[in-house]
């Protein structure tokens, strides 16, 4: 297991679909592993294959706080098969430095994925869950929550970062 470098906004792979898991095999679950390990270092509450380079869809997420942290979830193919209610939260993205955004989206999901041992897991969340889970699930699709933020607040923080990408290169 490594600590695998996080992509940033506007880097390509962040903006497209990923590719459908065809088999849970052992290099999967060791890069599973690094990410979890990634996120944890980060610290975050939760990875997206796609945020290390990767196009799988490959999930890892732990909501936990503090000292009950340390037990990952990962999803490999993971869909939401259901949604309801509406919720807002202030989100933030390791791969979108330097922005936090309140973001609505629905306030109960039910997601179904394979573990890791490759067997079908539902999940039904709500709460900071429920919100993780549509924010990696969006990663897997190309969209990131600056997608979902007003757009004058997305325009200015493409302006902020490009600037700052650009003051980084000199
Ligand atoms: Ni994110």
């Amino acid at each position: 297991m490594a600590i695998m470098k996080i992509l940033t906004y506007p880097e390509p792979i962040l903006s497209r679909p990923c590719r459908e898991i065809v088999s849970v095999e052992r290099p999967l679950i060791e890069l599973a592993e690094s990410m979890a390990e990634t996120m944890y270092a980060a610290p975050g509450i939760g990875l997206a294959a796609p945020q290390v380079g990767v196009d799988q869809r490959l999930v890892v997420i732990d909501v936990k706080r503090d000292e009950e942290r340390g037990n990952p979830i990962f999803l490999f193919n993971p869909r939401i098969v259901a949604m309801s209610g509406e919720t807002v939260y202030e989100e933030g993205c390791l791969s979108v430095p330097d922005l936090v955004a309140d973001v609505t989206r629905a306030a109960r999901v039910v997601v179904e994925a394979w573990d890791r041992e490759g067997n079908p897991l539902t999940i039904d969340a709500d709460g900071l869950l429920a919100i993780c889970l549509q924010h990696e699930l969006d990663h897997l699709e190309g969209r990131l929550f600056l997608d979902k933020v007003s757009p004058l607040k997305r325009a200015l923080y493409k302006k902020r970062r490009l600037k700052q990408l650009k003051k980084d290169e000199a």
